[in-house]
């Protein structure tokens, strides 16, 4: 057994490991489909709970199965009171490093832990999905010195997101931007935390087990933490009219400008356009459309670079989006991950269902048969 040099694909570009039904992408023309359903159909017709059933139950549900779906989110939004004094007892951590403990701490009160059946995974994904924006809201509210927010049960997920962030309630713009936020970042594909968190799975570990690996993952700033790096850049640009010279420079040095590029997509992401005109029409309103501009004439800017398949990506306009909310910085991977947890878990039910243990090959490229010479014999 053995891979020969030729055969290997660094970064895993371009191979196949597994079927999976869980999203369509066509990069070249920038298509994603859940479960067959164009994103686009999704972010404007549908709801994040919607889109939660249909990740985890592979069909979109008549309105008594979205109720009881609804009805299961709003009452698993309760976090157990020793997950609240760990959040407090690391409430000085990046809110990623939080979440990741917070939801790990939660294996500890969860009944069904261990069950790797379909159906429980299923279960533990649903309040993984609530309980995840309790431990993001209460951590912040606890770093301000402030109480939790008591979950309010007569708000749908995003509005209950923001309103126990903020202790306010929101504004349905504010709401749907939210929920639109959280449909696009549901689910994609083989991604970099999905597939840890399928190799978690594929050695039957649980699903907090594996959602916890895939919050590790998504941390980096080359997946998830891209939003956040977004914003500082649009900081340091500071007018649309030095994005040329930025792009240039950052170029020229051989780094990467936030918010553009992806493994997959050689044309425009399309969850990208969901959060363009919703950052310019919230930036007028706030009375800061400079971010827009910035960021567009960033875009322009970088229109040389499309043919070489460098287009922007979701993360482009959250960061600004988010901003716009009020929402800090740190907060904005957390928020990336608060979409993904049913996709995660889809792709964790999908692995169980028909396991084979994820073990790929690295080729050796070191020194061999190396006489082992005792310490008092070595060169001090
Ligand atoms: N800025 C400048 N050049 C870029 C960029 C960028 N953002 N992205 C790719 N390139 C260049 C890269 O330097 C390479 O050039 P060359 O062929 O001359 O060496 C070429 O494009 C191909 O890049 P690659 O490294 O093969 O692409 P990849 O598939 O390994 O990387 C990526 C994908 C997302 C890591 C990369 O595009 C990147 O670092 N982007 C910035 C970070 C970012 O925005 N991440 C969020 C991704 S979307 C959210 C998510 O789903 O995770």
């Amino acid at each position: 057994m053995g891979t020969e040099p030729g055969e290997i694909h660094r970064g895993l570009k371009g191979v196949y490991f597994d079927t999976s039904e869980a999203s369509f992408i066509d990069g070249s023309v920038g298509k994603l489909l859940y479960r067959g359903y164009n994103i686009h159909d999704l972010a404007e017709r549908s709801t994040f709970e919607e889109v939660t059933y249909l990740l985890l139950y592979g069909k979109l549900p008549n309105s008594r199965e979205l109720e009881t779906l609804d009805s299961t989110l709003r009452a698993n939004r309760g976090l157990p009171q020793e997950v609240v004094d760990i959040i407090r007892l690391i409430k000085n951590c990046h809110p990623m490093d939080v979440l990741r403990t917070g939801l790990s701490a939660l294996a500890a009160f969860d009944p069904e832990v261990e069950d790797k059946s379909i159906d429980a995974t299923r279960r533990k994904g649903i309040r993984l999905t609530s309980q995840a924006v309790s431990i993001v809201t209460s951590h912040h509210r606890i770093r301000q010195d402030l109480d939790p927010v008591t979950p309010d049960l007569f708000l749908n997920h995003a509005a209950n997101f923001l309103y126990m962030l903020t202790g306010q309630k929101p504004m349905d713009q504010e709401i749907n931007l939210m929920d639109v936020d959280f449909i696009i970042h549901a689910e994609h594909g083989s991604n970099a935390s999905a597939f840890a968190a399928r190799v978690t799975a594929s050695t039957m570990s649980d699903l907090h087990s594996a959602v916890v690996t895939g919050v590790g993952t998504l941390k980096g700033p080359l997946h998830g933490g891209a939003a956040e790096s977004v914003m500082k850049m649009a900081q340091d640009i500071g007018d649309p009219s030095n994005a040329e010279n930025y792009a240039r420079t950052t170029i020229e040095n051989g780094e990467r400008i936030m918010g553009f590029g992806h493994r997959v997509y050689r044309a425009e992401d399309p969850r990208a356009r969901h959060l363009r005109e919703r950052a310019r029409v919230l930036g007028e309103q706030k009375g800061e459309p400079h971010w827009f501009q910035i960021l567009t004439s960033l875009q322009e800017v970088m229109k040389p670079y499309q043919n070489k398949g460098i287009y922007v990506n979701v993360d482009f306009f959250a960061g600004a989006v988010y901003h716009l909310l009020g929402i800090p910085e740190d907060l904005f991977i957390p928020i990336f991950a608060l979409g993904r947890i049913p996709g995660w878990t889809l792709q964790c039910m999908e692995q169980y269902e028909n396991n084979v243990l994820i073990r790929p090959l690295t080729q050796y490229t070191g020194e061999m048969d190396l006489e082992y010479i005792p310490m008092g014999d070595r060169k001090q």
